[in-house]
């Protein structure tokens, strides 16, 4: 049991800042390296300048730096292979393979998986051709749910309140590629009505290990008004996630999905992010993610007493029978400060004040997600910027603890979301 571990962390938003945070407070690691980082990222480990999702690039620098754990935070390079490519040449790595990671990059391949396996998830029709896609729709009533197959960086769901708004998005996906090839195959499913909830699972091929609920907040503006964005806040735990309905979705959703992708030749290791709606007939998968999400792991990870390093390293030997996880009884709010103009087209290069006063407040982290360090001052570099948590008693208390914290910092255009985890707090 090595005391001197090298990790390498690929990717550079908010999410890999809270996963190196966490791993950096393991007694077993000695430095770790990020690809490509950010500013927030480059005060616990060394961050290098390249391009994660090039697998080859990526094994020369785990073999150049005898690198004894690569954790790979984004889908993009999973998508592309680099776990494979590790794994290949004898290395440890916690992330799904290509293959195992078609959960997220193909939606089609994740419904036909859910169809074949009777895992419950919204109703659904698969099409690679416009004009099916239009005819089908046209015989439809009431609201449907358009996806691009694809990746599409969180942003190839559309909701079409009726089936006259439907056709029309399917020219604007499937004629004019509003997103790209990601839109070639469109899945169109049944809306479903409930309250949502992120469930994150660690997976080691063949057993699940449920971690704390979360919630996001996918619209830009308060009240869940404005454009999905990748997530503008989060909070865990989500008091519609009780003990009960967390059994339920063990039992339902979770390790049926890791025994299908193992009886389907694709062992799943890493971890098996499932978008839940509870309906009135129980929770339905609304898509899996084979990551974790960003912002959940900024709300989650702060609450896990665990040693994160020993529970991925279980993961990528294939072998979590003796690791149990540990919580810690606060809430975690988190609250994503974006640039002005985010989903949308945003600035870069705005200078941003108070983080250091508001980073000292007392259970206040602040995750960088979009910065870079210029002249030696810390200033945007992307679309969400900041992830400010707190933990707090109660979810109310880590309300309060975030916002006084965000109260403190300050760049031009600073956009955030004001009623993060309101949902939580109206239900008492
Ligand atoms: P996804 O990327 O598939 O999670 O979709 C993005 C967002 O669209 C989800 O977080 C939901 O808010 C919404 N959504 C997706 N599928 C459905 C559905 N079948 N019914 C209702 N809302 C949905
Ligand atoms: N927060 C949603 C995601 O990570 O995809």
């Amino acid at each position: 049991r090595s005391r001197n571990l090298r990790l390498l962390v690929l990717g550079g938003d908010g999410r890999e800042h809270a996963l190196v945070w966490k791993l950096r407070q393991s007694p077993r690691v000695r430095e770790i390296i990020c690809l490509p980082g950010n500013a927030g990222i480059a005060r616990l480990a060394r961050c290098v300048p390249g391009n994660p999702e090039d697998p080859r690039a990526v094994a020369a620098l785990v073999e150049a730096e005898g690198i004894d754990l690569t954790v790979i935070g984004p889908e993009a390079p999973l998508v592309a292979g680099v776990a494979d490519e590790l794994m290949g040449r004898g290395r440890a790595v916690f992330g799904p393979t290509r293959a195992a990671a078609e959960l997220e990059g193909s939606k089609a391949f994740a419904k036909a998986l859910m169809a074949r396996h009777g895992i419950p998830t919204a109703d659904y029709r698969v099409f690679d051709d416009p004009q099916a896609a239009s005819e089908y729709t046209a015989a439809r009533s009431g609201p449907l749910v358009l996806k691009a197959d694809g990746l599409a960086a969180g942003k190839g769901v559309v909701i079409a309140r009726e089936p006259r708004e439907a056709l029309a998005w399917i020219r604007e996906i499937m004629v004019r590629r509003a997103f790209g090839n990601a839109g070639d195959r469109l899945v169109i499913e049944e809306f479903l009505e409930g309250e949502e909830v992120s469930v994150l699972a660690f997976c080691d091929g063949e057993r699940v290990l449920p971690m704390v609920s979360a919630q996001d907040h996918k619209r830009a503006c308060d009240n869940d008004e404005g454009p999905n964005t990748g997530g503008m806040g989060a909070y865990s735990p989500a008091p519609v996630y009780t003990p009960e309905l967390a059994g339920r979705v063990e039992r339902e959703i979770l390790r049926p999905t890791v025994r299908a992708m193992a009886a389907e030749g694709r062992p799943y290791r890493g971890v098996l992010y499932a978008g839940l709606m509870i309906t009135r007939d129980g929770p339905k998968v609304l898509e899996f993610n084979c990551r974790f999400g960003d912002p959940e792991t900024q709300a989650v990870l702060p609450r896990l007493e665990s040693d994160l390093v020993e529970v991925m390293l279980a993961c990528a030997a294939g072998d979590l029978r003796d690791t149990t996880l540990r919580w810690r009884p606060e809430a975690a709010v988190c609250v994503v400060m974006a640039a002005p103009g985010y989903p949308g087209a945003y600035e870069k290069g705005l200078p941003i004040s108070g983080l250091e006063e508001a980073g000292a407040l007392p259970d206040v982290t602040v995750f960088h997600a979009g910065t870079a360090e210029k002249d030696g001052r810390i200033v945007t570099a992307g679309g969400r910027v900041l992830g400010v948590t707190a933990l707090g008693p109660t979810v109310g208390d880590a309300v309060a603890r975030a916002y006084d914290a965000v109260a403190r910092i300050d760049f031009p255009g600073a956009h955030y979301r004001r009623d993060i985890a309101r949902r939580a707090l109206m239900r008492g």
